[in-house]
């Protein structure tokens, strides 16, 4: 991007959480009868999936966002993920407690983030290349407490039983679980930097299911630690810093202190009122990003322009301060046409 963040625009920037996914045909196509995971690790099919939307929605969306999972962190860690169709993620071995044997070697593993990773930053530089400078490219990570989630709950999970006894049981523990993620995840996205990626995303997808006291302890600090120290980490790579976008789904609760973390762009998920949002961050120059619900897209073309009227109209106009997106990911059963709409809309109403 060739503005600054926070600096007025012609009209908002726009780009959709899960933009490369299920709910494009070509994605299918593309991807054939290859494992989730096996696409992610090739560098020439996670480049032709990360361009697959920039492609059909040209000159609609502006920006990219690299093709992968918050998941490979676990598995650089050491421990096996697989994708199960129509399922999601599962981990055959999840960890089940600090003295499974299992912990104190995720703990202790010495983990060479260039190597292990090294499908990500490869499928970065061919993406850049690739993309011609037509729209910017984010990298991204899962934030230290969803990661945290997903190893000892073993997969995607509605009650969060196993990561409630890690944290009211073991809270010290889970705190050192928490810092080997979150120093896995500082130079995971410094390398993706490196690599080629000009933004990046933090995605605290299960913030919501902490509180107020407790998203201080176990989800905040390690969010102010990756914004602290991946800008000393790309300096001492001899790289400028990038902008930073956190994500923490479900935690509006925290707002306020949210925008104090020292990221450049907070996430919005849809049960926030923009308006409420504008009035929380007060004066303070931090971008919001979002918050359309994702379920609006199986409406009408009526219910899509009231919802990006009433959205242009809670984040000021659009000229200034607002990444528009939708408030959580696009999901597989939305129309490609009906997305379009979405951002035709949003062009329309933030360009006049
Ligand atoms: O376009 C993009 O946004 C880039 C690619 C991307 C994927 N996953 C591809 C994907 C990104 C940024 C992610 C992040 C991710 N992965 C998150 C954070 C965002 C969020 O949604 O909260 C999370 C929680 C995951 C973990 C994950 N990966 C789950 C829970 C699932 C299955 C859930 C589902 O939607 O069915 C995945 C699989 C996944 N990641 C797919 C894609 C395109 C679907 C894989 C397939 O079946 O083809």
């Amino acid at each position: 991007m060739s503005h600054d963040v926070g600096e007025d625009v012609e009209r908002a920037p726009i780009w959709i959480m899960r933009q490369a996914g299920r709910y494009l045909p070509e994605y299918h196509e593309a991807k054939g009868n290859r494992d989730f995971f096996e696409c992610c690790r090739n560098p020439e099919i996670a480049s032709t999936l990360t361009l697959q939307p920039i492609e059909r929605f040209a000159g609609l969306l502006d920006a990219s966002i690299i093709f992968s999972d918050i998941l490979v962190i676990p598995q650089a860690l050491g421990m096996t993920v697989e994708m199960v169709d129509k399922k999601g993620p599962h981990f055959p071995d999840p960890l089940k407690s600090p003295d499974d044997g299992q912990y104190e070697k995720v703990l202790n593993k010495n983990v060479d983030v260039a190597a292990e990773l090294d499908y990500v930053y490869k499928a970065i530089t061919l993406t850049r290349k690739k993309l011609k400078g037509r729209v910017p490219l984010i990298g991204f990570c899962g934030a230290p407490w969803t990661l945290f989630c997903y190893m000892v709950e073993g997969g995607g999970t509605k009650l969060f039983i196993e990561s409630k006894k890690w944290i009211y049981r073991h809270p010290e523990e889970s705190g050192a679980l928490l810092q080997k993620i979150t120093e896995v995840c500082v130079e995971y996205l410094a390398l993706q930097v490196q690599a080629g990626a000009q933004l990046i995303q933090v995605f605290d997808s299960w913030a919501g299911e902490l509180s107020p006291s407790t998203f201080k302890i176990f989800s905040e600090p390690y969010l102010a630690y990756i914004s602290k120290n991946l800008p000393r980490r790309l300096k001492e790579l001899g790289l400028e810093t990038v902008p930073m976008i956190v994500f923490p789904k479900g935690a509006n609760y925290a707002l306020d202190s949210v925008c104090n973390l020292g990221y450049d762009v907070v996430g919005l998920d849809w049960l926030i009122d923009p308006a409420e949002a504008v009035k929380i961050r007060g004066k303070r120059r931090v971008v919001f990003q979002g918050n359309a619900d994702p379920g609006v897209l199986y409406g009408s073309k009526t219910a899509i322009s009231e919802m990006v009227k009433a959205m242009v109209g809670g984040f000021g106009g659009g000229k200034k301060g607002w990444i528009a997106n939708l408030g959580h990911g696009i999901t597989p059963l939305v129309k490609p046409d009906d997305l379009k709409f979405y951002l035709e809309e949003i062009q329309r109403l933030t360009s006049s």
